[in-house]
């Protein structure tokens, strides 16, 4: 006989949230409350299995396969588990033209792992994405729910590195004159220096 898998709900021991999140909403509109869900669960277990989208489902009156059609449309949600620090860049045209094509090709080369992958420890998992709403401020990267901005190589090596000790650096903004401290972007600049046999 095959057992089934059972897993206690996610919400169960968490009713105050649960009333908290569909309070915002009137009755005959609980299917908007599907996003903040997902949002709770992805946030949790670093994914949503198929349990999870049965349960949601259950809650705000939507079919399992509905919940996944809602959270299929939007990258921050992942149907295995991303690492425990989730990379995400910005792969769309602004932050293009400003190198995030050489920041991936970076992140590839120094963690082992390509788009959608996770790594070996299960640390970090790397996914290009389209624009992340910072376009003036590139190369970004999303780093779970934090921006970090203008991202060049020097910030790239500190930022792997302080979570590899699991230290969360703070948000860098590089946007309207919030950028005291930031280095230029230097992933093109390495790039053309690379060429004059300069490296960084
Ligand atoms: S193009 Fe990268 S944030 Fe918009």
């Amino acid at each position: 006989m095959v057992e089934l898998e059972t897993v206690p709900p996610f919400f169960a021991d968490k009713q105050e949230l649960l009333d908290e999140i569909l309070g915002r909403y009137p009755e005959y509109g609980r299917r908007s409350a599907v996003m903040p869900l997902l949002r709770e669960v992805q946030h949790a277990e670093r994914y949503v299995s198929e349990a999870r989208l049965a349960e949601i489902g259950e809650i705000v009156g939507m079919h399992a396969t509905e919940v996944k059609g809602v959270m299929s449309f939007y990258s921050e949600y992942h149907g295995e588990p991303v690492g425990t620090y989730h990379l995400q860049v910005c792969s769309t045209l602004s932050c293009s033209l400003a190198g995030s094509d050489e920041l991936y090709d970076y992140l590839v080369e120094k963690l082992g792992i390509v788009n959608g992958e996770v790594d070996a420890e299960g640390r970090f998992s790397l996914q290009k994405v389209e624009c992340l709403g910072s376009c003036g401020s590139g190369p970004v990267i999303q780093v779970n729910d934090t921006y970090y901005e203008r991202v060049s190589r020097s910030r790239c090596d500190a930022l792997i590195e302080a979570l590899s000790r699991d230290e969360v650096p703070e948000p860098w903004r590089a946007r309207g004159g919030d950028n005291e401290g930031a280095d230029k972007a230097d992933f093109l600049m390495h790039t053309v220096a690379a060429g004059e046999g300069e490296t960084r």
